[in-house]
């Protein structure tokens, strides 16, 4: 079997997920390439594959334009193929669900057929800060979790995520971000903090960002990655009307600090738990399978 799985991560979540996923199948001696979709300079043929996999960050409980853009292209199969999708996203609500169903029927019409489809949570770029303790316990969930998920893949077990009621309509709506995103980034600003080092014009995957004799231009080509405003080592970024929701600064996903204050602790806390006890279910179960102690 071989597999192609394309991805695309604003500010590394998702890839962090891609990365864990490559080494699971590559355990399970599966032949897999990975194909970052904002380079689109070179060309794939999906032909050369069996099954395809689509892995993604949930922007307002839809799949990035970039994303989108990216399936619209994707030439038809002769023949039925398998579809898995991947998504990570900021909190567990079922709402997020409906992200991939503009995807998944584009993808039906050029006989990717879906079979699996996994969320994972991790912290957000936007909104609020996670604490670094959520981070990490959302990290080692996730790592947990992916050789079960990965397994289901390689074993042909379907794994559906359920829709909820309107979902498709409330996606729709929300649909408006891929204009708002375009026109929001006309109106990013760098404050005096700037360091002048070019790390968000160089980073930005849609080239949005052009620096002319010290001065920023801000084209409208901004998918609201947060690539620019999160990864700036100054946090010189206003980003436009959004600002109350910038969030700065790489998670540490690695250590666990008992001192951490908490903070948004109420925000969506039985979604949070509920994610993280399935999870765990899953995970113990796998493990009792595979004769683990814990
Ligand atoms: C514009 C935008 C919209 C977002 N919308 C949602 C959302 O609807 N639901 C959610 O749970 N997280 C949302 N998030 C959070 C991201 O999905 C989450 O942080 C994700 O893990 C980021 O992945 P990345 O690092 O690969 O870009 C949004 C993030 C951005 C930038």
């Amino acid at each position: 079997m071989k597999v192609l799985l394309c991805y695309f991560s604003g500010t590394g979540n998702t890839k962090k997920i891609v990365d864990k996923y490559v080494d699971e199948f590559k355990k399970r001696n599966i032949d897999i390439d990975v194909w970052n979709i904002e380079k689109k300079d070179q060309k794939f043929d999906a032909k050369n594959y069996d099954m395809l996999g689509i892995a993604y960050p949930i922007y307002a409980f839809n799949a990035p334009s970039i994303v989108v853009d990216f399936v619209k292209n994707i030439a038809k199969q002769d023949k039925k193929k398998k579809l898995f999708i991947i998504k990570s996203s900021g909190e567990p609500l079922a709402i997020n669900n409906i992200s991939s169903n503009k995807i998944k029927n584009l993808l039906k019409r050029k006989n990717f057929i879906l079979t699996n489809e996994y969320h994972y949570v991790m912290p957000y770029n936007i909104m609020f800060r996670h604490t670094d303790n959520m981070a990490f316990k959302m990290w080692d969930t996730a790592k947990k979790v992916i050789p079960v998920d990965c397994d289901e893949i390689v074993k042909n077990k379907e794994s559906k995520l359920s829709y909820i009621f309107m979902g498709n309509l409330i996606a729709w709506i929300f649909r408006i971000q891929y204009w708002g995103g375009r026109y929001n980034g006309k109106k990013y600003e760098v404050n005096e903090k700037c360091i002048k080092c070019k790390k968000c014009a160089n980073c930005c995957p849609v080239n949005n960002i052009k620096i002319e004799n010290d001065k920023f231009v801000f084209g409208d080509r901004c998918i609201m990655c947060m690539r620019c405003s999160f990864c700036c080592p100054a946090d010189a970024f206003k980003i436009g009307l959004f600002n109350k929701w910038k969030v700065n600064g790489q998670y540490n996903f690695n250590n666990y600090n008992e001192n951490e204050i908490q903070t948004h602790i109420n925000f969506c806390k039985n979604s949070y738990k509920k994610y993280f006890d399935r999870c765990d279910k899953k995970i113990g179960e796998y493990n009792d399978r595979q004769g683990v102690s814990q």
